[in-house]
């Protein structure tokens, strides 16, 4: 149960709104001359791959337009510039994308976080207008956990409530997630309640049996949790490097990859079928499924192949509580979702490191500082 108020615990009616998303989206460059219609002036055009983060926390925007706020100012992160402007990772792409994905509301775009230009952006904006704010991370105070950086931006956006709903940030202490939660009341956005709420879910309820997949390339990211897991799952499944690298079960419980697609140079590059079978069934058998991590290096479709039939598993099955988790796993899901109506899943989660957090049961600061219940 999440024990945070959220946006439905307060009146927002006529109020000046700071939302802090997570529109950490995936970029590609554009080549020369093509061009994306209001960023091509940089002269170093990129495209979003993926709105997922996007996109999932439009139900938040919603909420409030349509209890009357005043107005919504957004602020975010991407990627990781060094406290210095960017022009390939200023947010400006992601406000067109914002226009696009919420037609008939006024969204506007900044490129400061703070200072007089944003007080008059956030002074003409009209009633019922969105203002996306210029990359946090321009700034090295942002990072820092600057109280007075979060304190500008107040004063210069007029916000008299602050809503976290950047679940995929929730685990750095920075000035946006943590200081800004000491100046405004803060409460939690529906995206944030509801990934905290479904992986919650899993590592406290799961209906069973339960059964967590865990792949990827960082292995020393999942040894911990694998051993979370363990006596939590009914089945852990482990494929991706951790597979590759000769990982060993250490009970019953768990069943690791046992023959790969191997390529010329005897790299293993994604699991085998007999593997791929065996994990199939398992998913057939069970109630709940978590996953998290690639079984491959699907970025090469030729070792693909596991993961996509897993995924098609998972999302074809209505009965299955289905939860994917990590950057890559969620933005592979995705990917096929785009051209495959038929998958659906209970939670696509957008948090790479915060929900690993999350199920390992650390500290979120992100969350911490926002009003009980
Ligand atoms: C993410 O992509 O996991 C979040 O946006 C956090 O980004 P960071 O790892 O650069 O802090």
């Amino acid at each position: 149960m999440f024990t945070k108020q959220t946006v439905r615990d307060v009146d927002v009616k006529g109020r000046t709104v700071l939302v802090r998303a997570d529109y950490n989206v995936p970029l590609e460059a554009v080549v020369a001359g093509e061009g994306v219609e209001g960023v091509a002036d940089t002269g170093e055009a990129v495209r979003i791959t993926s709105d997922l983060r996007i996109r999932a926390g439009l139900p938040t925007l919603q909420y409030l337009l349509e209890h009357e706020v005043g107005k919504i100012i957004i602020i975010s992160h991407l990627g990781r510039p060094t406290g210095e402007r960017d022009p390939k990772l200023s947010l400006r792409i992601v406000a067109e994308k914002l226009a696009e994905l919420l037609p008939g509301t006024p969204v506007n775009f900044v490129d400061e976080v703070s200072g007089p230009e944003v007080e008059i952006a956030a002074e003409s904006l009209p009633e019922g207008g969105i203002l996306l704010l210029e990359n946090l991370r321009f700034s090295p105070e942002e990072k820092a956990n600057s109280a007075d950086f979060a304190r500008e931006i107040v004063d210069a956006t007029g916000a008299e409530l602050f809503v976290q709903d950047g679940f995929a940030v929730v685990h750095r202490a920075h000035a946006s997630t943590s200081a800004i939660t000491q100046i405004l009341p803060s409460v939690a956005g529906l995206l944030l309640e509801k990934e905290v709420n479904a992986l919650n879910e899993v590592i406290t309820e799961p209906e069973r049996p339960f059964v967590v997949i865990i792949g990827g390339v960082k292995v020393e990211d999942k040894q911990p949790l694998i051993k979370q897991f363990s006596g939590l799952a009914d089945q852990i499944l482990v494929g991706g490097k951790i597979a590759a690298d000769g990982y060993q079960a250490e009970n019953d419980q768990i069943y690791v990859a046992e023959d790969f697609d191997i390529n010329e140079a005897g790299e293993k590059l994604d699991i085998g079928p007999v593997s791929t079978m065996h994990m199939v069934e398992a998913i057939q058998n069970a109630k709940t499924v978590l996953w998290n991590g690639v079984l491959g290096k699907v970025e090469d479709p030729a070792y693909a192949t596991a993961s996509t039939i897993i995924a098609k598993t998972m999302g074809e099955n209505r009965a299955l509580d289905s939860i994917v988790c990590g950057g890559d796993t969620s933005g592979f899901v995705e990917g096929l979702k785009m051209t495959d109506s038929d998958l659906d899943y209970t939670l696509v989660s957008t948090g790479g490191g915060a929900a690993l957090k999350l199920l390992l049961g650390q500290e979120l600061p992100g969350i911490e500082g926002l009003e009980d219940k």
